[in-house]
């Protein structure tokens, strides 16, 4: 890190170890592997320092404690403190090195009231979280800072991901913040312009393979066993801990009063298991009392967690053919769907799934409450009101969505809505006009003419009067 670092002496509470989700072989943190040794399966960071908070009492850390030190460093100009990520790095793996820290000042995202979006889900007390409003315009920076900075500490020249794109376009920009190199492996064509500009600007070495995210997934996997390379995708268990961050801002946003519900979008599930953990560990540490549940959205057509749930209960993954046009969750294995049926289980959240012109009518309904997002994180929106109407949330309790990625990632999308392309010969057209019309506001070509724009003013005031 070039900006002035802070030294902060080591504490017991800073040990943290790996351990395998599924075998639980355990062994101390490195920042080389990201998979089990032994079976293979997904890691997990631990921190046995904690002990059930009395480690942290120890370390004069008690969850007052916690809450006053994480509020003071909101004034403070270290960069350390700066980040919304990093300001909260009692409960993440410390790095040997401070200065290894790669921050662009990630988290610190506002919590927006939602009126419309309320009114229209039927539920009185609505929020959104815009993890959109990150340095890169998505979630993923908050656990780049986190899994890049382990990077650079482990020494590698070379980092790499697959993506639908938001991993992608962050990754490029922490990499090229340290001066390490990185590899992108995207589906040709399937990921919108605006991430795949991205990573160009910020030098990343970018590859559309052809084939889905899955197989491009697969490649990737390969590609690390044999060049050294390190692995940012959310497999790697240093993201989830960045990623942990945006549930603890959360709840400090709440004065440490959980809300009833949150709810998240899911694709690859990185993002639900980073927050159901920190939910749970700040339960463990006491800085709440109660658990929000934790519920996950999906397009019904990348649907691989909610056929779990339902088909399996959660025991074995049922794999599918990922389509959505919310190409951020266009994912049909994902990797860490363990670690999500979890977090359902611990927090009491649900599952369900949304179609096509449901997300589209809710991204509008997002966009009109003047915050705007990306498809894949409209599905929240979508997947609330189906939660009310099965009665799983009720009308006075608090719910908050995680909106994933920011509206300008995806401006065609949003284009085509407005045009009526959006679902133009395709089986949902009729749908889609008796749904989305009277949300569509295309933009018009007119000439250059004072009168002509007061009468489509003055239209627009009679057809659509203020409320
Ligand atoms: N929302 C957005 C905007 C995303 O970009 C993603 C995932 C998700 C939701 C789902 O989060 O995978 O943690 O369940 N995007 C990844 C990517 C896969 O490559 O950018 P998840």
């Amino acid at each position: 890190m070039t900006d002035q670092a802070v030294s902060a002496p080591k504490l017991e509470t800073d040990v943290s170890q790996l351990r395998c989700i599924a075998c639980g072989a355990v062994r101390e943190s490195d920042a080389t592997n990201v998979r089990c040794a032994q079976c293979g399966d997904l890691l997990e960071v631990v921190y046995p320092g904690w002990k059930t908070s009395a480690g942290m009492r120890a370390a004069g850390l008690d969850a007052s404690a916690l809450k006053e030190l994480w509020r003071q460093r909101r004034t403070s100009y270290n960069a350390l403190d700066e980040s919304g990520v990093w300001r909260f790095r009692e409960v993440l793996p410390a790095l040997s090195d401070w200065n290894h820290v790669i921050t662009l000042r990630e988290g610190n995202t506002p919590v927006y009231e939602l009126p419309g979006c309320g009114r229209a889900a039927g539920v009185q007390q609505l929020y959104a979280k815009h993890q959109g409003m990150n340095p890169t315009g998505s979630f993923k920076d908050t656990g780049m800072t986190s899994a890049a900075s382990f990077a650079r500490e482990g020494g590698f020249r070379w980092v790499a991901c697959a993506s639908t794109g938001n991993t992608s376009a962050s990754m490029a920009a922490y990499a090229a913040r340290a001066g390490m190199r990185s590899l992108v492996l995207i589906p040709q064509g399937q990921i919108t312009w605006g991430k795949l500009s991205q990573a160009l600007d910020y030098g990343a070495v970018t590859c559309q393979l052809k084939t889905d995210f899955d197989g491009c997934m697969r490649v990737l996997d390969e590609v690390v066993q044999r060049m050294p390379v390190y692995l940012l995708n959310s497999v790697n268990p240093y993201r989830l801990e960045g990623q942990k961050t945006a549930a603890v801002e959360l709840l400090e946003r709440f004065d440490w009063q959980a809300p009833d519900h949150v709810i998240v979008p899911g694709g690859n599930l990185g993002n639900s298991s980073a927050l159901g953990k920190a939910f749970l560990e700040m339960k463990d540490l006491g800085l709440i009392s109660t658990l929000p549940k934790l519920s996950v959205i999906q397009a019904e057509g990348a649907n691989a967690l909610v056929r779990t749930m339902r088909e399996t209960g959660g025991k074995k993954l049922i794999s599918v053919h990922a389509e959505t046009m919310a190409t951020a969750i266009r994912i049909g294995t994902p990797a860490s769907w363990k670690k999500a049926v979890r977090v359902l289980e611990a927090t009491g959240g649900a599952v369900e799934q949304v179609s096509e012109v449901e997300i589209a009518l809710a991204k509008a309904e997002i966009g009109a409450d003047g915050i705007g997002c990306e498809p894949a994180s409209a599905v929240t929106l979508a997947g609330l009101k189906k939660l009310v109407k099965r009665g799983f949330v009720k009308k006075n309790e608090s719910v908050v969505l995680i909106l994933t990625g920011n509206l300008l990632k995806d401006p065609d999308f949003t284009l085509k809505f407005h045009r009526g392309d959006l679902f133009a010969g395709t089986p949902q057209e009729e749908e889609a006009e008796s749904v989305l019309t009277p949300r569509q506001r295309a933009p018009m070509v007119l000439d250059a003419s004072a009168n002509t724009v007061v009468k489509v003013l003055e239209h627009a005031e009679r057809v659509e009067p203020r409320e």
